[in-house]
């Protein structure tokens, strides 16, 4: 970094910094952490995530607070997330404690790539693992290589917290019934590109996924969670296609702090007709608003957000947890990891 980076205009991008970090599982163990200042890896052309796709990651952020003092959020939570995640294609789990220890250190070496307090940006972590024996069956992997790289993102909000439009469309689905989708499978993602792209290409934001397999309830928003706020409950689509949100979970908690009735169920796509605020909700944006629910098979417009502003229990939320992350308010779920 030669200049100082513009915080708040940065993209959702990839910028280089100092350091990764990685760990090999090899011999039916994990060796040592070590610290790489490469932007590449060396691989084996027969590693099985080139060939079968074992590969999983996760996706969290490090906040600089108030105090200064450099945040990230919910560490605990994306660690055993990405054990769910290797065992559910059958890849060597990362301990919890070797995960901590690498996000710290991460996060650390890098801590001059924490954006500034009031910028709005923050630092992504982007820990990833992949089998990378040679197996040319269809096998897992005997060996596998956990990294972590980091990269400065600017606020997603450039705009402003403003609703965007989404929309339904029956002919893509992402994931199968019982297949990957309550995993963060590299594959996942593939299946959901085409579909991205037709939804952007056509002016929204996301696609909301119905469930594959009846297409009558509601699944997720692109790579978000989704929920509604319905006679001031917090309602949640409850499924086995779709990754459990650590935001959603958390923006559940906050609302029940706040004496919000929480339901985590089925919801049919007719009920969206009835609903007072929507969002899409992850790590990127906490709650991204929606104004419109285009149903571009049946032609239904479910106009979510009639004034064109977000709804008053979704900018609480988020507004809450913002602050959290930022160290404005007390963290009282302990969900923060000061990292010093
Ligand atoms: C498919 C999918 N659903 C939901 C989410 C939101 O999850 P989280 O709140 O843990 O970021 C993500 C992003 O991580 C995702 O990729």
């Amino acid at each position: 970094m030669d200049k100082e980076l513009d915080w708040s205009h940065l993209s959702f991008g990839y910028i280089p910094t100092d350091y990764n970090v990685r760990c090999y599982y090899r011999d039916g163990k994990w060796g040592d952490i070590e610290v790489s200042q490469s932007e590449t890896i060396d691989l084996h052309i027969a590693a099985t995530c080139l060939h079968y796709g074992q590969e999983i990651f996760e996706g969290l952020k490090a906040f600089r607070g108030k105090d200064g003092k450099v945040r990230v959020f919910r560490l605990e939570e994306n660690a055993r997330r990405i054990i769910e995640s290797a065992k559910g294609i059958m890849m060597e789990p990362v301990p919890v404690e070797l995960f901590t220890e690498m996000v710290k250190k991460v996060v650390k070496l890098n801590e001059r790539f924490v954006p500034p307090y009031g910028s709005g940006a923050s630092l992504y972590i982007r820990p990833l693992e992949i089998g990378i024996s040679a197996q040319v069956g269809v096998k897992p992997a005997k060996e596998y290589l956990f990294l972590i790289l980091v990269s400065p993102v600017g606020p997603y909000f450039k705009e402003g917290f403003k609703p965007t439009n989404i929309c339904i469309m029956r002919e893509f689905d992402r994931v199968a019934p019982k297949g990957t989708g309550r995993w963060k499978v590299g594959g996942n993602y593939a299946a959901s590109l085409e579909a991205g792209e037709k939804a952007h290409s056509l002016g929204y934001s996301a696609v909301l996924y119905l469930d594959p397999k009846e297409k009558k309830y509601l699944d997720e928003c692109g790579p978000a969670n989704f929920f509604a706020i319905k006679d001031g409950k917090y309602i949640t689509p409850a499924s086995e296609s779709i990754l459990p949100s650590i935001t959603n979970k958390s923006l559940m908690q906050l609302a029940r702090d706040m004496g919000i009735e929480v339901e985590a169920r089925h919801i049919p796509i007719d009920e969206l007709a009835d609903i007072d605020e929507a969002a899409a909700c992850g790590t990127a944006a906490v709650a991204s608003p929606v104004g419109e629910i285009d149903d571009l098979d049946t032609g239904v417009k479910y106009v979510v957000s009639k004034d064109g502003q977000p709804g008053p229990v979704t900018t609480a939320l988020y507004n809450k947890l913002r602050a959290i992350q930022l160290g404005e308010e007390e963290d009282v779920h302990g969900w923060n990891t000061i990292i010093d």
